[in-house]
């Protein structure tokens, strides 16, 4: 169902509000099962293993990327009413606009999935260049915070939805040159606690180690050993059926993918 977008309110403070005339409708789908699942950071690595894991599964996506390679790929071999879309999750006026636009075509998602992160290049701390350090706290913690800040409001209308922020075992440990992503990843266990803190019954938040996976964000601080690790496909099939699983009741947790090394 398509709403005005007059339905939809804009304010100043950046977040999407609604009206109450807008009802919060899911695409119809012939399988009545079926979940619309939004996943950042969809066009390589663990985010587009998922989203492809789910389509095949019969659910309905919605994803984004700045590649416009990998965005535009994703809509060839899925096209609606399956989503893709060149989003930069650092710009929060993008986000709104991709949101808001979901949201109207969509509904609410049942399923949010914060994937889309960075990592700055290994070195010590202080070595870090200052527009990687910025980039990695913009994208991984500011990114997730902007899905939420456009989402959620939706979710909670609708009064039930997981959201699903990525974090790492290096959101629960640390190693030497990965400060700054260890920042960002202890960053999201800390506000996906307060979240759910804060959020209604039949809203979860939860912070997911995704395990240790074979992906270009892996190789870039693991180098050639990477290549012993999982492949995202296989990945997948354990994370998205977990993912599903899902619920109230896992508010306010930080859960691991079973089965998948560095749980
Ligand atoms: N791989 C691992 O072993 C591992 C371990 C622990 C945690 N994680 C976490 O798992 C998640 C997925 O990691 P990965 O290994 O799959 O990484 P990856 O292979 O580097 O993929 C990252 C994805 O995020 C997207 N992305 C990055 N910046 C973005 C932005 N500003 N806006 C929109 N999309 C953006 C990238 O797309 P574009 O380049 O098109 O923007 C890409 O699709 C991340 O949160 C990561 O921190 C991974």
């Amino acid at each position: 169902m398509r709403m005005p977008a007059a339905a939809i309110g804009f304010c100043k403070d950046g977040v999407t509000r609604f009206s109450p005339l807008h009802t919060v409708r899911r695409m119809s789908t012939s399988d009545k099962r079926a979940k619309f699942i939004v996943v950042t950071g969809c066009t390589r690595g663990c985010g587009r293993a998922l989203a492809e894991w789910f389509i095949a599964q019969g659910h309905v996506i919605a994803g984004c990327g700045r590649r416009e390679d990998g965005v535009s790929t994703l809509r060839k071999k899925f096209g609606p009413p399956h989503d893709f879309t060149l989003v930069d999750m650092a710009d929060d006026d993008a986000v709104m606009r991709w949101a808001a636009r979901l949201i109207i075509t969509h509904g609410a998602p049942d399923l949010l999935v914060n994937n889309a992160a960075v990592i700055a290049r290994n070195a010590p701390l202080w070595k870090v260049p200052v527009d990687e350090v910025s980039a990695t706290l913009a994208v991984n913690v500011g990114g997730t915070v902007n899905a939420i800040r456009h989402f959620i409001p939706a979710i909670i209308t609708r009064g039930h939805g997981v959201i699903v922020n990525f974090s790492s075992g290096w959101g629960r440990s640390t190693s030497p040159d990965v400060a700054i992503y260890c920042a960002s990843k202890w960053a999201i266990e800390g506000l996906t606690q307060a979240l759910a803190q804060e959020l209604p019954k039949g809203v979860a938040a939860v912070a997911l180690n995704p395990g240790i996976i074979d992906t270009e964000m892996l190789r870039s601080c693991f180098g050639g050993s990477a290549s012993a690790y999982p492949k995202p496909a296989d990945w997948a099939k354990s994370a998205g059926p977990f993912l599903l699983g899902l619920g109230p009741k896992d508010n306010g947790s930080s859960v691991n993918v079973p089965g998948v090394p560095g749980e």
